[in-house]
């Protein structure tokens, strides 16, 4: 054998693990493809609404009790981006926050679907929406917010009834450097996932490479809100951290959306996890919710495709952008094809895959009323939102 062919054996031998262990992420370029994914849809009926209304509602949470769900929609998320890395010049449009009243299918979209004003808030503008959880004792609303001005936490005192959103404080550690997604213990007291160590704010090519070789450099960190301070501590190192759940008050799932993969772990007294098990789903997992003892997993199949219609959205979605784009931008606008997928996950029913196609693009959450038998999905770059009924 020549030195080459010692080195590329070698090389290959040394890679291999890594390769293996990183073939799901081949296989998904390939299989899940738009035009390619074979689509699958397992309820009675769907429907996206409110497409001219809202559009970038990565975030849903429901109000069971009162058939209530509250969405976050970012507009600007198609400029500012902290965790995909767009970071383009000029105003960005801030999030808001609203209220769908899914009861009915009949109500009319205007009374359906109603925004809340935020009150008190000093950031202004400067809200960027990422998890939210609720807490419905105190009804206080926890909301990452990727603010220009740094990362953090934001509490607000909700009235639905009011429709309003007080903004009660701010939560700011350094170990909740990157807020994803929030599953809340107590009301003082909750984990939240931080996806990257390096934000793609401070490096690109770093926060990249944390993604593509799935480093297990997020983290999941808890917090305990005190009248002196945030105590924070890492209680779990995951790759791409990004939805968690409490399944019962022992297992805790977190998402591995670089891993292709859900994280359980044992939860002790004292908050700390231990590592149990995982099980892998064929497209990277975004966010988890639980919804009558079952983990609904919505998450993206084909990244390439993902990326393109994500970043190509400041551009289609504004018609004096579009108006100067080049032919081939207009193009593809007219044409532009995202996937997503929607799966449950039971210990006892195992793996069911629920959507899965490009009808309905980029779908981040999926969040259900098993008891009025209606779903819905958040799209990161989706125009509205999607509701099933079954
Ligand atoms: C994830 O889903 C939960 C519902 O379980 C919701 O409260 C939260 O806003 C979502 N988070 C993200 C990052 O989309
Ligand atoms: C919690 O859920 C896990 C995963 O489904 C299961 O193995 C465990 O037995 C459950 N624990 C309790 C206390 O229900």
């Amino acid at each position: 054998m020549g030195v080459k062919t010692v080195f590329f054996v070698l090389a290959l031998a040394v890679l291999s693990p890594f390769l293996y262990e990183r073939r799901h992420f081949a296989t998904q370029l390939y299989a899940n493809a738009p035009g390619r994914l074979v689509e699958i849809q397992a309820f009675r009926s769907h429907r996206v609404k409110f497409a001219d209304r809202v559009r970038s509602c990565e975030d849903v949470l429901l109000l069971e009790e009162r058939g209530l769900a509250i969405v976050a929609c970012d507009p600007g998320r198609e400029r500012w981006n902290t965790v995909m890395g767009f970071f383009l010049p000029g105003p960005v449009t801030s999030a808001g926050l609203y209220v769908y009243d899914y009861r009915e299918d009949g109500l009319a979209d205007a009374k359906a679907l109603k925004s809340i004003e935020l009150a008190d808030f000093p950031a202004g503008q400067d809200l960027h929406t990422l998890g939210m959880a609720y807490h419905q004792a105190t009804s206080t609303l926890f909301v990452s917010n990727h603010a220009k001005a740094g990362s953090r936490i934001e509490m607000f005192k909700l009235d639905v009834g009011a429709l309003t959103a007080t903004h009660v404080r701010t939560i700011l550690h350094p170990l909740v450097h990157a807020p994803n997604a929030i599953a809340l213990i107590e009301g003082d007291e909750f984990y939240v996932t931080n996806d990257h160590y390096v934000l793609a704010r401070q490096s690109m090519i770093l926060a990249q490479m944390e993604t593509f070789l799935a480093a297990p450099t997020g983290t999941v960190v808890h917090v305990k809100l005190g009248a002196d301070g945030v105590q924070a501590k890492v209680v779990a190192r995951v790759p791409f951290a990004n939805g968690i759940e409490m399944l019962n008050s022992t297992t805790v799932a977190v998402a591995s959306t670089s891993k292709s993969a859900v994280y359980l772990y044992t939860r002790s007294s004292d908050a700390t996890l231990k590592y149990q098990s995982r099980f892998s789903v064929p497209f990277m997992p975004d966010n988890l919710s639980l919804s009558a003892g079952k983990l609904l997993i919505a998450g993206h199949p084909h990244l390439p495709s993902l990326r393109r219609f994500a970043s190509s959205r400041h551009i289609c979605n504004d018609a004096v952008e579009l108006g100067g784009a080049a032919a081939e931008m207009k193009e593809y606008c007219s044409t532009a094809e995202a996937t997503s997928w929607v799966s449950e996950w039971s210990e006892t029913g195992g793996l069911r895959h629920l959507y899965a196609g490009t009808e309905y693009p980029t779908s981040a959450t999926a969040v259900r009323d098993a008891k009025r038998g209606v779903g819905i999905v958040a799209g990161l770059y989706a125009k509205g939102i999607m509701v099933w009924r079954e």
